[in-house]
């Protein structure tokens, strides 16, 4: 009970929050339990292809958060290109005026890609357009949006980048999306030592009812006992906002 107070009493400030792959899923989940913790005056940027379902999570957002004043913004983007990653950087720039004390960044967009054996991939232009998406995106994505607010004492700055148990453990047939999610980690872990004033969180937030696993039955028959994603999102919050983790560190969410 007292975790519960302490976690409702904190908020995530006066936030520039950009949540890529907002469209569904985890993403979807997240933007509503970020919009609970977001100061008056914050600006919430929502990332995917998607545009309609973008626009109807804004319009609920903005029926629910009427009293808080916050800006809502729909990037209709594909983020597996350079003018998608370009475009998303380009709105944060143009509504980076606003008076803000937070900039936390969600990098949560990614695919599952083909789930295959290893010796099946020969094809050059298959593998380097999986991760394409699912590493350099977030990386190119990660960057833009560190020139547009520079890190300084003094202003709180935060990524997020969604992890996996995949990440650390291997899996047969796995080869694509164990590699990204890694890869990912050290990533996010390199930026964490340069930047002092960013903290870095991997968070691998457990087996979710998304369409992703719709995938994973389809593609490979397993069925994984799966958590609502409201649940993994409320053990994310409550890390962020605690924001007690070590920068650069990977936790997972069976150990919050
Ligand atoms: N579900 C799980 O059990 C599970 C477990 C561990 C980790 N994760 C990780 O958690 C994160 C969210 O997973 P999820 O299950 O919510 O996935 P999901 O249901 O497949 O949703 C993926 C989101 O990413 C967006 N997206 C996909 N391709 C995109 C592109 N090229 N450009 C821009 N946006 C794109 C999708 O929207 P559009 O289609 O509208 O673009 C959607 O909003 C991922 O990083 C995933 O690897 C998931």
């Amino acid at each position: 009970m007292s975790d519960i107070n302490s976690t409702n009493a904190r908020t995530l400030g006066r936030c520039f929050c950009i949540i890529t792959g907002a469209s569904k899923g985890f993403g979807w989940v997240l933007a509503h339990q970020v919009s609970h913790y977001l100061k008056p005056g914050s600006v919430l940027l929502l990332v995917a292809r998607t545009g309609t379902l973008l626009q109807e999570l804004k319009e609920e957002l903005q029926s629910f958060t009427e009293d808080q004043n916050l800006m809502v913004h729909c990037i209709t983007a594909d983020l597996s290109t350079q003018d998608g990653v370009n475009e998303t950087v380009r709105v944060t720039r143009q509504e980076s005026l606003k008076e803000i004390d937070h900039v936390l960044l969600i990098n949560n967009a990614a695919s599952l890609g083909d789930i295959s054996r290893f010796a099946s991939f020969t094809n050059l232009d298959q593998v380097n357009s999986y991760l394409s998406f699912n590493v350099s995106s977030a990386l190119g994505l990660t960057a833009g949006i560190l020139q547009v607010f520079p890190p300084r004492a003094g202003l709180r700055w935060s990524v997020v980048n969604c992890s996996s148990v995949f990440a650390v453990q291997a899996m047969p047939s796995w080869v694509l999306y164990c590699t990204a999610k890694s890869a990912r980690v050290m990533m996010f872990r390199v930026l964490a030592e340069e930047e002092p004033n960013v903290k870095v969180l991997s968070y691998s937030p457990g087996p979710m009812d998304t369409e992703m696993q719709e995938d994973i039955l389809r593609l490979t028959g397993i069925s994984y006992h799966l958590l609502p994603c409201k649940e993994s999102a409320a053990k994310l919050m409550k890390v962020l906002l605690e924001n007690k983790f070590a920068s650069g560190s990977h936790i997972d969410f069976f150990e919050v």
